[in-house]
């Protein structure tokens, strides 16, 4: 384990982007604990790629769904943190011997990187989903009773004819 989380510093209050959270580093974490095999390191980095390709799609999606003012800043970040995944892989899939220098190394993009990442501009981006959803499920409780008190009054009134 090579850091100790403060859950609360990093939680977003929105659920699946945390546990996203939450699974990312779990997932750096076994790595740097695991890194050295070369069989096994292709595997971690691997898995190190997909998930960061996947969680980031999730926010994207998001931005995209509610049309988030900032999205060009925000993926600016994920693109750059993307980059410097591959280029990680690049440099260290191949290798077997991690001294803790390199694992420092490592650990600060993965770890310290993600976690300023999380406080600044994906805490950002969650209370906008926040807020926005809030909207949402306003705006369809709305029209839920509008629907019903029409469904009630024309209801009646089929039944008349
Ligand atoms: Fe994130
Ligand atoms: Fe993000």
């Amino acid at each position: 384990m090579y850091t100790k989380l403060n859950k609360a510093s990093i939680r977003t209050g929105v659920e699946l982007i945390d546990k996203q959270h939450f699974k990312y580093f779990s997932i750096v974490n076994n790595m740097l604990d695991n890194l050295g095999d070369k069989e096994q390191n292709k595997t971690l980095f691997k898995d190190l790629n997909n998930y960061v390709i996947y969680h980031f799609k999730t926010e994207e999606d998001f931005m995209n769904k509610y049309n988030y003012d900032k999205t060009v800043q925000h993926i600016r970040q994920h693109d750059y943190f993307r980059d410097k995944v591959k280029e990680l892989t690049r440099l260290y899939s191949k290798t077997s011997d991690f001294d803790v220098n390199v694992k420092m190394k490592i650990s600060c993009l993965l770890i310290d990187w993600f976690v300023k990442h999380i406080q600044t501009v994906d805490k950002h981006l969650c209370e906008f989903i926040l807020t926005q959803s809030k909207m949402d499920s306003g705006i369809m409780a709305k029209l839920k009773s509008l629907l019903n008190r029409f469904t009630a009054k024309h209801g009646e009134e089929a039944e008349w004819q």
